[in-house]
C-alpha cells in the first residue's frame, strides 16, 4: 500500500450486514475445465438462494472479462492477475454480507489459495466441478476444444495449458454422473451443514 493511503474502518461492518441479513457470508469458489459445468452449476445454485430471498451474486468467467478483467488474456501472468483481482472483488462482496459464487477455470492451486488466504478461516468453499476432459471435449459447448486441437487458440486449458486439480477441496462434484440439479443441490445441503443457509 502507498505510504499516503490510510485505512477507513466503515462504521458499518461485516457483521452487521450478516445479522440483517439472517445467513452467513463468503466465497463459493468452482473451479474446473471448460465445459465441466461450473457455470451451470453456480448459476442454479445462485437461482435456489435467491428463492430462499438470501443475498447472493454469481461471478463468471466469461462475464468478468468482458469488463473489470478485459485488458487480460490466458497466459499465466494474466490468469493469476484475473484471479487476484476477483479474489478481491470477492472479498468485497463477502464483507458487505453477501454469499458470493465466482466460476473461472482458475487452473493454479497457488492463486485458488491465494483467494482463501484473503478471507477468514471458512469463508471460502473451493468446490471442484471435476468432469474428465474427454467428457467436456465431447460437450464443447463453445467449439473451443476444436479450435485448440485445430491449434486455432493456443495456451487452452486441459490441452496446451495446465489444470491443477484442486488438492483438498471442500466439495467434489461429478457433473458426468449427476446432472446440474442434483450437484446444484449438493451445494445447498454443504451449505446448511456448515450453517452458511
Ligand atoms: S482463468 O483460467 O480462470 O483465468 O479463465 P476464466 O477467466 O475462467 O475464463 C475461461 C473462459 O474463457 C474462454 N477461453 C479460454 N479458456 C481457457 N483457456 C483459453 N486459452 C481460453 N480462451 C478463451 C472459455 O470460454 C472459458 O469459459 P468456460 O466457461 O470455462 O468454458
Amino acid at each position: 500500500m502507498g505510504s499516503n493511503l490510510t485505512w477507513h474502518d466503515a462504521s458499518l461492518q461485516v457483521d452487521h450486514y450478516r445479522k440483517r441479513n439472517g445467513h452467513h457470508s463468503g466465497v463459493i469458489w468452482f473451479t474446473g475445465l471448460s465445459g465441466s459445468g461450473k457455470s451451470s452449476v453456480a448459476n442454479r445454485v445462485n437461482e435456489k438462494l435467491y428463492e430462499k430471498h438470501l443475498q447472493s451474486y454469481l461471478l463468471d468467467g466469461d462475464n468478468v472479462r468482458h469488463g473489470l478483467n478485459q485488458d487480460l488474456g490466458f497466459a499465466a501472468q494474466d490468469r493469476e492477475e484475473n484471479i487476484r483481482r476477483i479474489g478481491e472483488v470477492a472479498k468485497l462482496f463477502t464483507d458487505s454480507g453477501t454469499i458470493v459464487l465466482t466460476a473461472f477455470i482458475s487452473p493454479y492451486q497457488e492463486d485458488r489459495d491465494r483467494v482463501r488466504n484473503l478471507l477468514p478461516e471458512g469463508d471460502f468453499i473451493e468446490v471442484f466441478v471435476d468432469c474428465p476432459l474427454e467428457e467436456c471435449e465431447k460437450r464443447d459447448p463453445k467449439g473451443l476444444y476444436e479450435k485448440a486441437r485445430s491449434g486455432e487458440i493456443k495456451g487452452f486449458t486441459g490441452i496446451d495449458a495446465p489444470y491443477e486439480a484442486p488438492i483438498d477441496p471442500e466439495l467434489v462434484l461429478h457433473t458426468h454422473e449427476r446432472d446440474i440439479e442434483t450437484c446444484a443441490n449438493q451445494v445447498i445441503d454443504y451449505l446448511e451443514e456448515r450453517g452458511w443457509v
